[in-house]
């Protein structure tokens, strides 16, 4: 099989590696083997081994019908789309770590591929090495499920670890996770919540079997996030973990992302460093975990390499996606449910005129009045919170 990868980046370079490392087992497990004949990328790489194999025309590899499987690991929805696409539309399966491309064209590139014969398939676009889509597309489809709680980004989780383990400042830790090829291009994604959202995003609708749009879902990042709010957790015997979640509520679901506030009983509080957890719950099969390697160059690649390997497998035959392009309407966030603790510089007494009966945490600085909240609505607890000088909330998990 002569495939070709578009993008030759941390993943993409990955994917070549992986391609070299594991080849015996992979051409084994392949029914053959597997070649990589095009690299398409707009740089030269002089001196790369694979330098030989650049191409910077996508229809090079559109128009080579020795071509069945195609690797994209360019990240962005455009030019993305168009080659992936075009791939398609030629009768070439296309195996995928970008999450921006799925949660945005997810359903429409299924459809596609559907429509050709040939497959789409997203393993890394989420947990990077975990496995969780083939999981959800073809083991868990004896089950409703009524809970996805993940951690899903691994730069997030890394310096929420470092910044409790060992007190590290905010930009310090995001420099340490950029240089190890954990961010995104553009860190922004990884600790405004957007990566996570876009994860969830195409978790609930692998679930649901109809498109989630992650601009319906609220989302909240970890720059808020102050060592001070590190050392309540600490003092509270909790963890400060951003979550993205999902939970069925009648026909829909509830979404978000946000950091939370763990006891160190939850399942996901022992996920720490750049790993991604993502806990679930069945209706007839009740709590599954998956853990590992959330991101970085060689685990994502191994999620994208088992897709080609499952695509060689079935060249003429479709695996089906339930996964249409109709839209989800999702629970409005302001009626979704959370305990609260909060920091505020008001006193006691206007704090309990505001929320009534709270419980309050020792203050870790002069100044703080911290308590947490029983469960409310989220509108319920702007009303109040309105009442007072908040410093900062977290919700509880
Ligand atoms: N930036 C992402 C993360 C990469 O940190 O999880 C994997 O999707």
């Amino acid at each position: 099989m002569k495939i070709a990868v578009m993008g030759y980046g941390t993943i993409g370079s990955g994917v070549v590696e992986v391609l070299k490392i594991n080849r015996d087992k992979i051409a084994k497990r392949a029914g053959e083997p597997v070649e990589v004949k095009y690299i398409l990328d707009l740089r030269d790489f002089p001196g790369d081994p694979m330098e030989d194999k650049i191409v910077h025309d996508y229809q090079t590899i559109v128009n080579d019908p020795e071509v069945g499987v195609v690797v994209e690991t360019m990240g962005g929805v455009e030019p993305a789309y168009t080659f992936v696409r075009a791939m398609l539309e030629a009768g070439k399966q296309v195996a995928t770590s970008n999450k921006n491309l799925v949660a945005a064209k997810g359903a429409e590139l299924i459809k596609i591929a559907r429509d050709h014969g040939v497959n789409f398939q997203f393993e890394a676009s989420v947990g990077g090495g975990i496995p969780i889509i083939r999981p959800l597309n073809k083991c868990l489809t004896g089950d409703e499920i009524i809970e996805i709680t993940g951690i899903l980004n691994g730069t997030t989780n890394y310096m929420l670890t470092k910044m409790t383990e060992e007190g590290a400042d905010f930009d310090d830790v995001l420099k340490d996770a950029q240089n190890k090829g954990y961010a995104e291009k553009d860190p922004t994604a990884d600790i405004e919540g957007h990566d996570p959202c876009r994860k969830i995003a195409i978790l609930t609708s692998l679930v649901c079997g109809k498109q989630v749009d992650f601009e319906d879902i609220h989302c909240e990042g970890i720059t808020k996030i102050t060592a001070t709010d590190i050392q309540y957790a600490k003092a509270m015997n909790r963890s400060i973990k951003l979550l993205a979640s999902s939970k069925l509520v009648g026909d829909t679901y509830s979404c978000m992302v946000a950091p939370f506030l763990l006891p160190a009983t939850h399942p996901l509080c022992g996920v720490n460093g750049v790993f991604n957890g993502i806990f679930l719950k069945g209706n007839v099969l009740g709590d599954a975990m998956f853990y590992g390697s959330g991101a970085g160059k060689l685990p994502t690649a191994s999620a994208v390499v088992a897709d080609v390997v499952d695509m060689v497998k079935h060249q003429h035959t479709n695996i089906y996606i339930d996964w249409v392009n109709e839209k989800m309407e999702l629970v409005d966030y302001k009626a979704s449910k959370n305990a609260f603790f909060v920091r505020t510089t008001s006193d006691r007494a206007t704090v309990e005129a505001a929320f009534g009966e709270v419980a309050y945490v020792d203050a870790v600085v002069d100044g703080d009045v911290a308590f947490t909240t029983g469960t409310m609505t989220e509108e319920e607890f702007e009303k109040k919170s309105q009442q007072i000088v908040m410093v900062n909330r977290i919700r509880l998990g």
